[in-house]
């Protein structure tokens, strides 16, 4: 069984993506251990507690003058608390907003994962929906990748393509991106705990 971790910060919709992914068994030999998140009293928490699963608040507004090792070794410490092991576990970022440090990052090499609504490499970083509009591309989309010190640079596991339309706005091309965020991450994280994922340098290749 491998135990999961998922770091939050807001709203939590991958979350429960994720978690009713467990719960209607289309990931099996997984359960998610802990939600950790960096903020107190986000939608996220709620979620968590309405699967049953243990919440913890790392509230880092107390961390401002810490090194980020420093507040990640305290993260790393609740995962580990409640069963989630580098080295067997896997941790899943869902739109948790701090930068890791290295050494967390290093030591949960190749066994951590994030989604970014669009499609890497394009518009990494914030509002990544709105960068795509002003833009102007015509698709768009978002991108399950594993987590290396690079922001949103890591090897991609799974993406999805969004048509951008005339009449959209930030919002209308989040809610659709989001809609396939929903379908991916659970998938990307199924065929991890199948074993299929196999990272060849910047490549993943997903085995039969
Ligand atoms: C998502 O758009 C995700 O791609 C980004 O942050 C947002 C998190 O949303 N990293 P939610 O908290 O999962 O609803």
């Amino acid at each position: 069984m491998i135990g999961i971790g998922v770091l939050v910060s807001g709203r939590g919709s991958n979350l429960r993506a994720i978690l009713e992914a467990v719960r209607n068994g289309r990931i099996k030999g997984a359960e998610v251990r802990v939600v950790v998140s960096n903020r107190p009293g986000v939608p996220a928490l709620d979620v968590a507690r309405e699967f049953g699963v243990p919440v913890v608040v790392v509230d880092d507004s107390e961390f401002k003058g810490g090194s980020r090792w420093d507040y990640d070794r305290l993260v790393l410490e609740e995962l580990e608390r409640h069963g989630v092991k580098p080295g067997e576990g896997l941790v899943l970022l869902a739109g948790f907003m701090r930068i890791l440090s290295r050494e967390f990052v290093e030591l949960w090499s190749g066994r951590i994962m994030n989604i970014h609504p669009s499609l890497l490499p394009a518009f990494p970083g914030l509002r990544a929906q709105r960068q795509a509009l002003e833009y102007g591309v015509k698709y768009t989309g978002c991108t399950v990748h594993f987590v290396t010190h690079e922001v949103d640079a890591g090897p991609i596991i799974l993406q999805a393509v969004v048509e951008v339309r005339d009449d959209d706005t930030e919002e209308s091309l989040a809610e659709r991106i989001l809609k396939k965020e929903h379908e991916i991450y659970p998938e990307a994280v199924r065929l991890f705990v199948e074993g299929r994922l196999k990272v060849e340098g910047r490549r993943v290749k997903i085995l039969a």
